[in-house]
C-alpha cells in the first residue's frame, strides 16, 4: 500500500488495521531536545477515544501510547521515534456476516477493486481507528509547536446543521434510529509566525487541505470563509492590512491566515466538513462481491456523528503539516543557513 507517509521534513508514517494487534506511527525528523513520555498523549488520546460520549461508538480502548524508539531518559534523541497503541477492544464477529457485502458510504467496494484482498474486520486500514494513529503523532508536533508559543483551539462547529451546543436531543434521536448525521470541526491554530508556508505546489493552504481531507469521511474542507469567498466581493473579502506595534497583520480575516500560500501571522482558520458515518443500523441495499443484490444489516459499534471524536484528529493533522512547513522554512534564507553555520 502507497501512501501511508506524509510530511517532507516531520514525516509521519501510520500502520495497522482496526481489528488486527496494534496499530501506530512511525514519526522521523522530530529535533532531538524535546522531553516526551507516554503521559504526554493521554489528554489528546481521550479527546479522540472511542467509548467517550453519546456521539461516539461503545469500543472501549484504553488508547495508552508506548514509545518504542526515539527517546532516551525522556527526551527526544532525533531518531525516528515508533509510537504503538494496541487493540484491546476489537469485536471481529461482528463483521462476519457482511464479509463480502459493501457497506454503502464504506471503502470495502474500492479495496476489493484495488488489492482483491481486504481485511474486512471493521474497515481494516479504513477504519476511523487508523486516526488514533495520527494523533498521537500529532502530539509530538504539537509539544514542538507549543515551544514556539503556536496553540490550537478546536470544536464541534455544527451537527446536522444544528450549532453543537444545541445539539444533544437530536443526537440521542439519531441514536434510537440508528442513524447518523454529518458535522462541522472548526480549528483556529494561534500564533504561526507570518512567511510560513511556499508559493506553488507546497502552499500552506494546499497542504493542510490535503492533511485534513485525508481524514476519513472529510468531504470538503475551507480555509478562512472558505466556500463563501465565491460569493463574495472583492471590497469585502480583501483583509486591509494594518501595522500593530509588532509589526503588520490583517484587520479581518477572510483568508484565514494565509496568502498566496504563506501565513499572514493571524490565526489559521481550518473547517473540516464530515459526511454522516457511513455505518448506520437501518437496514440497507447493496450488493455482494460477486455482484448480487442483497440487503446489509450492519452490527458493529459505530459512531452516530464523526466530529466529536474527529477535532482531535483534524488538529493533529494541522499540527504536523504546520510543524513541517515551519522547518522547511528554516531554509529559506541564506541569513538564517549564515546564522546556523556561521561564516568559515
Ligand atoms: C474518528 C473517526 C471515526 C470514524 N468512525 C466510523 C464508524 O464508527 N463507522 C463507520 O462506518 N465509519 C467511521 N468513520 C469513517 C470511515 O473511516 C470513512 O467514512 C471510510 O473510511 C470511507 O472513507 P471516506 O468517507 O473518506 O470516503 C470514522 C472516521 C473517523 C475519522
Amino acid at each position: 500500500m502507497a501512501g501511508s507517509s506524509f510530511g517532507t521534513i516531520f514525516r509521519v508514517t501510520t500502520w495497522g488495521e482496526s481489528h488486527g494487534p496494534a496499530l501506530g506511527a512511525v514519526v522521523d525528523g522530530c529535533p532531538s531536545g524535546l522531553p516526551l513520555s507516554s503521559e504526554d498523549f493521554i489528554a489528546m488520546m481521550s479527546r479522540r477515544r472511542p467509548g467517550s460520549s453519546i456521539m461516539s461508538t461503545a469500543r472501549s480502548e484504553a488508547d495508552l501510547v508506548e514509545i518504542l524508539s526515539g527517546t532516551f531518559e525522556g527526551m527526544t534523541t532525533g531518531t525516528p521515534i515508533m509510537l504503538l497503541i494496541k487493540n484491546t477492544d476489537h469485536h471481529s464477529a461482528d463483521y462476519t456476516e457482511i464479509a463480502d457485502k459493501y457497506r454503502p458510504g464504506h471503502a470495502d467496494f474500492g479495496f476489493d477493486v484495488k488489492y482483491g484482498i481486504r481485511d474486512y474486520r471493521g474497515g481494516g486500514r479504513s477504519s476511523g481507528r487508523e486516526t488514533a494513529a495520527r494523533c498521537a503523532a500529532g502530539v509530538i508536533a504539537e509539544k514542538v509547536l507549543e515551544s514556539a508559543g503556536i496553540s490550537f483551539v478546536t470544536e464541534v462547529e455544527s451537527i446536522g446543521g444544528i450549532p453543537y451546543e444545541e445539539s444533544e436531543d437530536f443526537i440521542r434521536h439519531l441514536r434510537s434510529e440508528g442513524d447518523s448525521c454529518g458535522s462541522v470541526v472548526l480549528c483556529t491554530v494561534k500564533g504561526v509566525p507570518a512567511g510560513i508556508g511556499d508559493p506553488v505546489f507546497e502552499k500552506l493552504d494546499a497542504n493542510l487541505a490535503k492533511a485534513v481531507v485525508s481524514i476519513g469521511a472529510v468531504k470538503s474542507v475551507d480555509i478562512g470563509l472558505g466556500h463563501q469567498a465565491a460569493e463574495s466581493r472583492g471590497s469585502m473579502f480583501n483583509d486591509a492590512f494594518v501595522s500593530t506595534g509588532n509589526g503588520i497583520t490583517t484587520g479581518t480575516n477572510n483568508a484565514g491566515g494565509i496568502l498566496g500560500g504563506i501565513s499572514t501571522g493571524n490565526d489559521i482558520v481550518i473547517r473540516a466538513y464530515f459526511k454522516p458515518t457511513p455505518s448506520i443500523s437501518l437496514h440497507q441495499e447493496t450488493v455482494r462481491s460477486d455482484g448480487t443484490a442483497c440487503g446489509i444489516d450492519i452490527r458493529g459499534r459505530h459512531d452516530p456523528v464523526i466530529g466529536k471524536r474527529a477535532a482531535a484528529v483534524v488538529e493533529s493533522m494541522a499540527a504536523c503539516t504546520i510543524l513541517d512547513s515551519m522547518l522547511i522554512n528554516m531554509s529559506a534564507r541564506l541569513s538564517s543557513f549564515r546564522s546556523f553555520y556561521g561564516n568559515k
